[in-house]
């Protein structure tokens, strides 16, 4: 597995999120087994870049992370989030210093380690100061508990404050072949201050994987089954982006996840993203998408594909939102 830097810290250049295994995707929370092979798989293959959060579960998808490294930490980056949880009492999102104090305790325990390689705050918090939460967080790097600092669908305005208090080494945020926003205004202040982005849902919830043609077969609770990009008609309306994910597929002999994330590769060395799956045969899929050349053709049919209908989150979603 080839490796790449986000902003100073190491990691391979595919990684592996976990969440899909407890919390949102059908089958979630049943396939706890099944994602612990998956992750060890991981490490056997050098995907050395496993992204988690507190609020997955809450909890249960770091207890799965945790036991899945047992006695492998050391081959692994690990990432997890912080700020969707309050432990202070506080509605809504909380990045208060004293709520990253004990979030940060609970990570660590629930991981099994005494240090946390890249830690964001999951989601931008209006009624915190961006400086005193990461003033906290470069704290934490002092006493060696986090190693890097990462933010989570951070607008750039937010990202230059943060940047300014402490090295931010990573940006994550929806990108992927049916969600272009990055490129417009996040991308270009990333490279101007040298920090990585971490593409999440980099297969469009799977959609881009060509399996999700309807919603039949999904869990009730699916979260897909209310996400407006899959529902009221749009799912059949956006149909037309897999299907050329597909065609490019074919002539790459790939499969369409593989050309998904090429893709991304291909968008540049500073991005490294973290697709779901809760298989291992998947996961060696995936992984095999560095091998992947796609012509410059291909990336140009891709590339003028017509934007994915529907919002990306629903309304409370999109509002949490930094922009
Ligand atoms: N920062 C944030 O706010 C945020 C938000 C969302 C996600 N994330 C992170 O990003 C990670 C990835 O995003 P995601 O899981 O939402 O979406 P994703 O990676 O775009 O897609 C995951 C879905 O695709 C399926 N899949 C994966 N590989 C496949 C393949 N080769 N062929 C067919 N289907 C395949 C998985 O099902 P199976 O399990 O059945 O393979 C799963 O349902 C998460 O695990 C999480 O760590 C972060």
């Amino acid at each position: 597995m080839e490796t790449t830097s986000l902003g100073g810290l190491k990691v391979s250049r595919i990684g592996l999120g976990a969440m899909g295994m407890s919390v949102f995707y059908t089958g979630a929370g049943r396939v706890d087994e099944q994602g612990i092979s998956t992750i060890r798989r991981a490490l056997d293959l050098g995907v050395s870049h496993l992204d988690t959060a507190e609020v997955y579960g809450p909890f249960t998808n770091e207890d799965l992370v945790g036991r899945a490294i047992r006695g492998r930490r050391d081959e692994v980056v690990l990432a997890t989030k912080f700020g969707l949880v309050s432990h202070t009492g506080r509605p809504g999102a909380d990045s208060t210093p004293a709520n990253i104090r004990l979030a940060v305790e609970g990570s660590l325990k629930r991981l099994g380690t005494d240090h946390i390689d890249l830690y964001y705050q999951h989601r931008v918090d209006p009624d915190t100061p961006i400086e005193e939460t990461v003033g906290e967080l470069a704290e934490l790097v002092a006493e060696g508990k986090i190693r890097h600092i990462g933010l989570s669908e951070a607008g750039p305005a937010t990202i230059r404050r943060a940047h300014a208090v402490h090295p931010i080494a990573a940006v994550q945020t929806e990108y992927s072949l049916w969600t272009r926003d990055p490129e417009a205004e996040i991308l270009p202040v990333l490279r101007e201050l040298g920090i990585g982005l971490v593409p999440y849902s980099p297969l469009g919830h799977g959609f881009l994987t060509g399996t999700i043609r309807s919603l039949d077969g999904l869990d009730a609770d699916d979260w897909r089954r209310t996400n407006p990009r899959f529902t009221g008609g749009n799912l059949e309306r956006n149909l037309h982006i897999v299907d050329e994910v597909h065609a490019v597929a074919a002539e790459a002999e790939a499969t369409p996840a593989q050309v998904a994330l090429a893709w991304l590769l291909a968008q540049g060395d500073d991005i490294a993203p973290i697709p779901g799956t809760t298989r291992t045969d998947r996961l060696e899929e995936n992984t095999a998408a560095t091998a992947i050349e796609l012509t410059e053709d291909q990336v140009t049919r891709l590339n003028v594909l017509a934007p994915a209908l529907g919002d990306r989150h629903d309304e409370a979603g999109m509002a949490a939102i930094d922009r």
